[in-house]
């Protein structure tokens, strides 16, 4: 069974752990963002991640002993709750990884109070991106509703040199 916790701050210090939880997110995303950004765009690094972890923002899936996937969680200036950073191990895909972290987040959300958990999407426009069709289908689902859609380009202009393609930016919230 999928065991999720907080990564201790102690781990912000832990080199090995650094980059083992850094690769799953840059691996997972380089696939799982295929050809929406340019060659050799890393989602995160070690710094970022550590900061992160700083922070008290990352959880980690375990399962049997093994790192398989990750959430960030935070309190939006807002008064929201967003997740982000939502990974499952290439080779435990399809197992309830993702759903288990996505629960994780609901509970600590309502645990801290918060009304609304919402989320981000990179969503491209001329085109069907199919896991980016499978996760807008699967949010909607589990009842993630569109509240705000933005060009991402003019929403991130410094980010703009590094999209290959055109792409909305799609913020979903479900309350809680
Ligand atoms: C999103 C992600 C974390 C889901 O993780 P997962 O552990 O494989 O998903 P689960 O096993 O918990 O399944 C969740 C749901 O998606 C369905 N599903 C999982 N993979 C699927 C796929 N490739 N195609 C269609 N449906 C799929 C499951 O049937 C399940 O549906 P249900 O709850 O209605 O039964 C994983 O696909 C991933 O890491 N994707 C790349 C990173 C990413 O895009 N993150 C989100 C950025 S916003």
């Amino acid at each position: 069974m999928v065991d999720i916790t907080f990564a201790p701050a102690s781990a912000a210090d832990d080199t090995a752990f650094l980059d083992e939880v850094t690769a799953l997110v840059n691996v997972v995303y380089a696939a799982g963002e295929k050809g929406i950004w340019r060659d050799e765009t890393n989602r995160t690094d070690a710094a970022e991640m550590a900061t992160i972890i700083r922070a008290g923002e990352l959880a980690i899936a375990h399962l049997g002993g093994a790192l398989v996937g990750t959430i960030r969680l935070q309190r939006l200036p807002g008064g929201e709750a967003e997740f982000g950073m939502l990974t499952a191990h290439p080779q435990h895909r399809n197992a309830g990884i993702g759903r288990e972290l996505v629960a994780f987040a609901e509970s600590w959300a309502r645990e801290q109070g918060l009304a609304v958990l919402q989320l981000e999407l990179l969503y491209p426009t001329e085109w069907e991106h199919p896991i980016k069709a499978f996760l807008r289908g699967w949010y909607t689902r589990i009842g993630y509703r569109l509240v705000h859609e933005a060009d991402f380009a003019e929403s991130y202009p410094h980010l703009a040199p590094l999209v290959a393609t055109p792409c909305a930016f799609l913020v979903f919230h479900k309350n809680l």
